[in-house]
């Protein structure tokens, strides 16, 4: 069960090319392809002529053609074309997502035409930002996105899945603050005074104790942005800052998988492309640490016993509040399907 009257990430700009490429998004074929004039395009991938996949075509100029016998589709998902005929099936026609392209991702409308609603776009303007460095990538993980957005809402893992990375006891040792408003669910933990983290160490050059912030802001449907504030404490011989963006855009490919987008943009060392290659790999590492869990979780989770379920702590605050949230969103919106 998933939102629909929502934004999610379709993919990287990059990833629209004139080639097309067949993704899952929420339970559903697409395919995703760029136009000769640059605009990018998501329709349903199943060719409504007898089902083939319009993904086996190709495009020419707006339009792509299906690979099977060439029913030519326009953005809009409306056929344009049938080799050998003049007239064109009035029921020739696609599924076609409204598709903004902005800070080098591509967000795709997954409800209703007459709903698209631009205020919910969600905010990754930092990837482009002047005063902010860094890059984006792709990970697919075999798991559902609830899992991945619970493990962000909760870093006490860190001390333990990151231990060669971002673990530090100081994680488990200071309590968070969790505050669920109309839209969202901010976490934040402070901890102050503390040994920075090996990445702060190799990343920020930080040696002495360190008055260490975390932040994140999890925005309906599969939106998390983790702000990490490290400075010297006052008083230390250091006077140093760092800030971090991880910024993670969740789209469920199936129920039981993930397209994981995501981003890490910082405010130091801007045009240093060593820190960028660095930060960028050491970040992969951790998330494939994460991958590696979450994925032996989904497979426990899919065979628990009737009854079993997960034991809440004052640390699991954010997920608890994201997935109330989430469930009032869905009563919310599942029923309005029904009645349209
Ligand atoms: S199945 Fe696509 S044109 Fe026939
Ligand atoms: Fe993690």
């Amino acid at each position: 069960m998933f939102l629909r009257n929502e934004w999610y990430v379709a993919g990287l700009s990059h990833e629209f090319v004139e080639r097309p490429r067949q993704r899952w998004l929420l339970g559903e074929p697409f395919v995703l392809y760029r136009t000769a004039s640059g605009r990018a395009v998501v329709l349903e991938d199943r060719c409504p002529h007898r089902g083939a996949p319009l993904s086996s075509g190709e495009v020419c100029g707006e339009s792509i053609a299906c690979g099977y016998h060439g029913f030519t589709f326009d953005p809009e998902g409306i056929c344009t074309h049938v080799p050998g005929m003049q007239t064109i099936p009035r029921e020739a026609r696609v599924r076609a997502c409204p598709v903004v392209e902005r800070w080098g991702w591509v967000f795709v409308w997954m409800g209703a035409h007459h709903e698209v609603d631009l205020t919910r776009l969600p905010d990754y303007h930092w990837l482009t930002e002047p005063g902010w460095e860094g890059r984006s990538e792709y990970l697919s993980v075999k798991a559902n996105y609830g899992l991945v957005r619970d493990n962000l809402l909760d870093l006490t893992h860190a001390r333990y899945v990151h231990r060669k990375t971002l673990g530090t006891a100081a994680v488990t040792d200071h309590p968070i603050n969790t505050e669920a408003h109309g839209c969202g669910v901010r976490v934040t933990r402070e901890m102050p005074g503390i040994e920075p983290s090996p990445f702060f160490r190799l990343m920020g050059g930080f040696t002495g104790l360190v008055d260490h912030r975390q932040q994140i802001d999890f925005t309906p449907p599969c939106h998390v942005v983790i702000n990490t504030r490290v400075r010297s404490t006052a008083g230390s011989a250091e006077n140093r800052s760092a800030e971090f963006h991880v910024l993670n855009a969740l789209t469920p490919e199936t129920e039981r998988s993930t397209h994981y987008f995501w981003g890490l943009v910082r405010n130091f060392a801007l045009g240093d492309d060593t820190v960028t290659e660095t930060q960028q790999r050491l970040n992969r590492e951790t998330f494939l640490e994460d991958l590696s869990i979450l994925e032996q979780q989904q497979v426990l989770l899919d065979c628990k016993p009737d009854g079993w379920r997960p034991i809440a702590t004052r640390n699991d605050g954010g997920c608890v509040q994201a997935e109330r949230l989430m469930n009032r969103l869905l009563e919310a919106e599942v029923p309005m399907r029904k009645v349209q």
